[in-house]
């Protein structure tokens, strides 16, 4: 199959916030316990009770941020019980999931974690069955310098100085009847929203407000409208079937794009009908393949190649989304629905998503450019449209002296022939690293681990051009220097 794309190095379709590339950890199943956190006394190799060989591989990831503490239990939780000292927390009864918290890792835990993975934190505070004045006390805890009752706790915690945490959820899927103390509609979540957001800037007024958003127009409609000068991000959840024919799946990230764009432009046109002033954008802050094995109470699943083409997607549109859509956390890390699978016997295996993420993480610049992409297409039955083969994102360092090109390749047979051209850039040479198995279905397991892998070419300059050969079902960055 033949293609060309083409990369406007002059048109900037805006700066590429690395946030997008972020992850998702909860307590439940084996993403905290038995994933990031093992304990000091655990056989498996750890740092501070932090288990090492997740560590190192997520460090490899560097996420610009992380969410915590949920998710569906975040609706539950009271982060009191999670400070101080680990032998005298509370062991409690967590209602989201039927589950015992043990409390082991909690706000000083998380914080210490994401500052060794060089991550931001983003915490998701309880308004399900929390209270605004809770909120208010552990942003404190995090945040304050003063010498009141929480700021004072986490210094006899050994904590002398603010965290500085600035991104805060207030509340999870509030519009769900699954969730602990669900709103009945966007303005009821509305209402609560803006009393958390009221009570914690009261004690950090820099800090930024995530809030509960959908894909309902009117739940968002209602929670601009009356609450649209409390918080700056809305926040929006996908989860994908993944037990759908491979060339739907890999179609499904156009949807997405148009899907976030849909909500990002309700938000504007509400904004604009309600006056309100702060800048509202989105937080993509729960998406994933979900297949129908990955059940309570573990959550697990081993996804493939299929399920990395469908994440380099997601992640091109994130990039295409820059100005919309600056969060991005893939739910999740570890174990649950995992990126990174840590069994309980001290293996680890790195799944084809985790390698996408990597090579992103990696292989990536400062501001996103404009793309066209001429390529064969396929039709969609479950989206009704043709979905081009070819998926091309680009961004370009600060000093536009080198750009990225994210290609995926959804063909599930055929190789690509790419060649692409450039206006204002002229292409030096070009090397390219992939990930694409051999089959769609290949997967990375305990017994496995290295069955796909990232590999490398080179590709060819010639007359201003480059060429470079996709595998099929292949997720690519190829580096160019100008
Ligand atoms: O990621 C698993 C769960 O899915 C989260 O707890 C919840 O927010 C979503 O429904």
């Amino acid at each position: 199959m033949e293609c060309k794309g083409f990369v406007d190095a002059s048109a900037v379709i805006g700066k590429l916030d690395k946030r997008c590339y972020g992850q998702f950890i909860e307590h439940l199943g084996r993403c905290i316990y038995g994933g990031i956190w093992v304990g000091e006394e655990s056989g498996i190799p750890n740092r501070k009770g932090f288990r090492l060989d997740v560590l190192e591989a997520i460090k490899e990831l560097n996420p610009k941020v992380v969410r915590w503490p949920g998710g569906n239990f975040s609706s539950g939780y009271h982060w009191i019980d999670g400070v101080g000292p680990r032998e005298e927390r509370p062991r409690r009864y967590d209602m989201a999931w039927g589950a015992e918290e043990p409390n082991a890792f909690g706000t000083d835990e998380f914080l210490e974690w994401c500052r060794l993975v060089g991550a931001e934190p983003f915490i998701v505070v309880n308004a399900g069955n929390g209270t605004p004045e809770e909120a208010a006390g552990w942003v404190e805890y995090c945040n304050s310098k003063g010498g009141t009752y929480y700021a004072s706790l986490r210094r006899r915690y050994g904590h002398a100085d603010p965290y500085g945490v600035r991104l805060w959820g207030v509340g999870n899927e509030l519009y769900g009847r699954w969730q602990i103390g669900f709103c009945l509609d966007g303005a009821e979540c509305a209402r609560r929203t803006m009393e958390f957001a009221n009570e914690m800037r009261k004690v950090d007024p820099s800090i930024e407000i995530v809030a509960v958003g959908c894909e309902d127009p009117e739940w968002n409609l209602e929670m601009v409208k009356k609450a649209g000068e409390y918080f700056d991000y809305l926040s929006v959840h996908i989860y994908i079937g993944g037990d759908k024919p491979y060339r739907e799946l890999a179609a499904v990230p156009l949807d997405i794009e148009e899907r976030l764009r849909n909500v990002y432009g309700l938000v504007q046109s509400a904004r604009q009908r309600y006056g309100v002033k702060r800048e509202i954008r989105l937080a993509f802050d729960e998406w994933n393949v979900w297949y129908p094995e990955a059940k309570a109470p573990l959550h697990e699943q081993v996804t493939g190649v299929r399920d990395a083409v469908f994440t380099g997607g997601v992640l091109n549109a994130l990039q295409r989304l820059c100005r919309e859509v600056p969060i991005g956390c893939f739910a999740q890390t570890v174990n649950v629905l995992p990126l990174i699978i840590a069994a309980e016997d001290g293996r680890m295996a790195l799944t084809p998503q985790y390698l996408v993420f990597k090579l992103y993480g990696e292989n990536t610049g400062d501001h996103v450019l404009k793309t066209a992409v001429d390529t064969d297409h396929y039709r969609s039955s479950g989206l009704m449209r043709p979905v081009p083969y070819v998926d091309l994102s680009a961004t370009a360092t600060e000093d536009g002296r080198t750009i990225y090109l994210h290609v995926v390749n959804r063909h599930e047979k055929e190789p690509a022939e790419l060649e692409i051209s450039f206006r204002n850039f002229t292409p030096k040479e070009a090397s390219c690293m992939y990930v694409a198995g051999e089959k769609v279905d290949d997967r990375n397991t305990l017994g496995e681990p290295d069955r796909v892998k990232i590999e490398r070419k080179d590709g060819t300059v010639e007359g201003g051009r480059l060429h470079v050969d996709l595998p099929a079902h292949s997720v690519n960055v190829i580096k160019t220097l100008g």
